[in-house]
């Protein structure tokens, strides 16, 4: 038998059923593929020490497949302590030889400790979702930063972290912020959390959302999506926002938007979208019908607060079923429920977004890897955009990959888009 890489992951007779997922996802993730391929003969990642933090799914064992076809050396540990799927972290230990570090359920101390044992790897590169690995990096690792040539960052709210970093002058080196890649806004944040975080709240509950009231906080590009799923499945859908346009864009899409205030007493299910704090708090419970569902779609635990929660049913609650939390709040008391601790949902009470998301999504992380490695020397060490090309190439193969054609621009359009001189 060939010598295990390190790890620490729950289970490794679990490989098995993992490799069944990886290869499920894979067949979805055919643009993934065409990348894969290439990377196998040019090998441009040959022993490149790459170090990720990615949410331990089937769809991101295919982006690693992909990154250590190129000749990369990778660790991973989870951006989440709730969304790693143990099978799979299993499969990457047995089957394909990546470092892993993830246990689904694992404790902070035990979250942390995997970010480390990753970071103790000496990533040459980072590949973060969430900023947990480069803010762990720029603290407690920092005598090994110079090592590191460049990194991505796979979410806009990882995004706003590191932004955050660099204007306080602390950033050491450059990140492809992958957000603000166009192909995602509507893929990932759309698409893919419109259907999965749907699909976490029933698969917890397994209640209907025909005819049910869910308030959808936030009205950016996931609470978009969220929003237009409720509403196909037949759900009331009330909108809360602080961003007058996104209002706008709310109530101008046939949604009712009003303040969480005013909301939380008629919302049955309630999802957060906003990638801010205390979205759903004291006031909010206080203030909820018997029976409410709240549910997290944001990056981060800190949307809905479930510390306020825990304090207002002085600590009555307890597991209805996996993924679900009832809390006793007043007198005679109100049951309020929460799903997934209220971590993301899409990931804690489902697959997380869907493989032919992720097939895009993975195609613009393996691209922006690429599009590092030959122009990391150029970059300052601040957060970058996507370029442009990588965006428009990841859509043209994956409408190729769909069997769909689309039209081209003719000599003459060209010319006319090119023109300033003709008008009426
Ligand atoms: N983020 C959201 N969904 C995901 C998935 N299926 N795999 C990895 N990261 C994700």
């Amino acid at each position: 038998m060939t010598e295990l890489p390190p790890h620490d992951v729950s289970d490794l007779e679990l490989a098995t059923h993992g490799r069944g997922r990886v290869e499920w996802a894979s067949r979805q993730m055919p643009v993934l593929a065409t990348v894969r391929d290439r990377f196998e003969k040019e090998k441009l990642f040959a022993g490149v020490r790459i170090g990720a933090s990615l949410h331990v799914t089937a769809e991101t064992a295919v982006l690693l497949g992909a990154l250590a076809a190129g000749g990369a050396e990778l660790s991973v540990c989870a951006s989440n302590p709730l969304s790693t799927n143990d099978e799979v972290a299993a499969f990457l230990v047995a089957e394909e030889g990546v470092a892993t570090f993830a246990r689904r359920g694992e404790d902070q101390a035990s979250y942390l400790g995997h970010v480390d044992a990753v970071l103790q790897r000496r990533p040459q590169f980072t590949v973060d979702d969430g900023c947990d690995l480069v803010a762990r990096l720029h603290g407690v690792w920092q005598a090994q930063i110079r090592e590191v040539i460049a990194g991505t960052e796979d979410t806009s709210t990882g995004a706003v972290r590191l932004r955050a970093l660099a204007a306080a002058g602390g950033l050491s080196y450059p990140v492809l912020a992958l957000s603000s890649a166009a192909i995602r806004a509507l893929a990932d944040n759309r698409l893919g959390t419109g259907q999965s975080t749907i699909d976490g709240i029933i698969r917890s509950t397994n209640v209907l959302l025909a005819g049910a009231t869910v308030v959808v906080a936030g009205y950016g590009n996931c609470g978009r999506g969220v929003a237009n799923r409720a509403r196909g499945l037949g759900a009331i859908v009330i909108v809360t926002e602080v961003d007058p346009l996104r209002a706008f864009e709310a109530l101008t899409d046939g949604f009712r938007v009003m303040p969480m205030s005013e909301a939380a007493s008629v919302g049955e299910i309630f999802v957060t979208a906003t990638g801010n704090r205390d979205v759903i708090c004291r006031e909010h419970f206080e203030q909820m019908r018997d029976g409410a569902i709240m549910a997290n779609a944001g990056q981060f635990d800190v949307e809905i607060d479930v510390g306020a929660l825990k304090a207002a049913s002085e600590d009555r609650f307890r597991r209805l079923r996996p993924m679900v939390e009832e809390y006793l709040v007043g007198s005679p008391g109100r049951r309020l429920l929460l799903l997934a601790e209220g971590r993301l949902v899409n990931l804690g009470a489902a697959d997380g977004h869907p493989p032919q998301v992720m097939d895009l999504s993975f195609t613009v992380q393996a691209l922006a890897c690429e599009w590092l490695i030959t122009h990391a020397d150029s970059l300052s060490p601040s957060v970058h955009d996507l370029p442009p090309a990588i965006d428009e190439e990841i859509a043209r193969l994956k409408i190729a990959a769909m069997g769909v054609a689309i039209d081209e621009l003719t000599g003459g359009q060209k010319t006319y888009l090119a023109t300033w001189g003709l008008g009426t």
